[in-house]
């Protein structure tokens, strides 16, 4: 894969993740009733870091969890077809589950997990996305909580990488390519 030249754009600071997180848990601990274990679900590998934070700012009794779901296709374009690579270790029929992912896009990826973890019948099952592209949805699909909505740009940082770098950047930024 040739990678082409590019620049990191600040967008979303350490410290405005961190605010937001804690007015998300706010929400998140009323949504689930704090005498039965939560397991928290985490998609693999984007959102390691995101339920790191989320997992210590909820506070409560818990499970984590992951689950890896892939997309089929070349780098540019999603098949529109997911797998699931690696499944949970745990079972979640009658529990409440969180599932947390790094970025809703054109939404297949979390539409599909959704579609496999409600098969098995949980108490209760609620979405988390850090951030959210609208404008790039295919199908009908939202979380039930979401950090931030951004526009259309590629970004990276906070767990997410571009070919696999700058997951450890402690602040989400948009890729610039500099050769265009
Ligand atoms: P979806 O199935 O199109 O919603 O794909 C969501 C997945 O695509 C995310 O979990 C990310 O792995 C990846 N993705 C989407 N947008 C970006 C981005 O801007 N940077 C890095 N990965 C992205
Ligand atoms: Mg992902």
């Amino acid at each position: 894969m040739t990678q082409r030249p590019y620049v990191i754009d600040r967008m979303i600071s350490a410290k405005a993740i961190a605010a937001r997180i804690e007015a998300l848990c706010g929400e998140i601990r009323r949504e689930f009733p704090s005498d039965q274990r939560l397991v928290v679900v985490g998609l693999l590998r984007g959102s390691f870091i995101f339920i790191a934070d989320l997992v210590r700012e909820l506070d409560r009794d818990l499970e984590v969890d992951f689950i890896e779901a892939s997309s089929y296709g070349n780098s540019t374009e999603s098949s529109r077809e997911v797998r699931i690579l690696k499944d949970l270790r745990g079972e979640i029929e009658g529990r409440n589950v969180l599932v947390v992912e790094d970025i809703v896009d054109t939404g297949y990826t979390l539409s599909h997990v959704i579609h496999i973890l409600k098969a098995r019948n949980p108490a209760k099952l609620r979405t988390i996305a850090l951030l959210d592209k609208p404008a790039r949805r295919e199908v009908d699909f939202k979380a039930d909580w979401i950090g931030f909505d951004i526009p259309d740009e590629f970004v990276v940082g906070y767990g997410i990488d571009y070919a696999q770098s700058n997951r450890n950047l402690p602040y989400i930024g948009k890729v610039r390519f500099t050769d265009d």
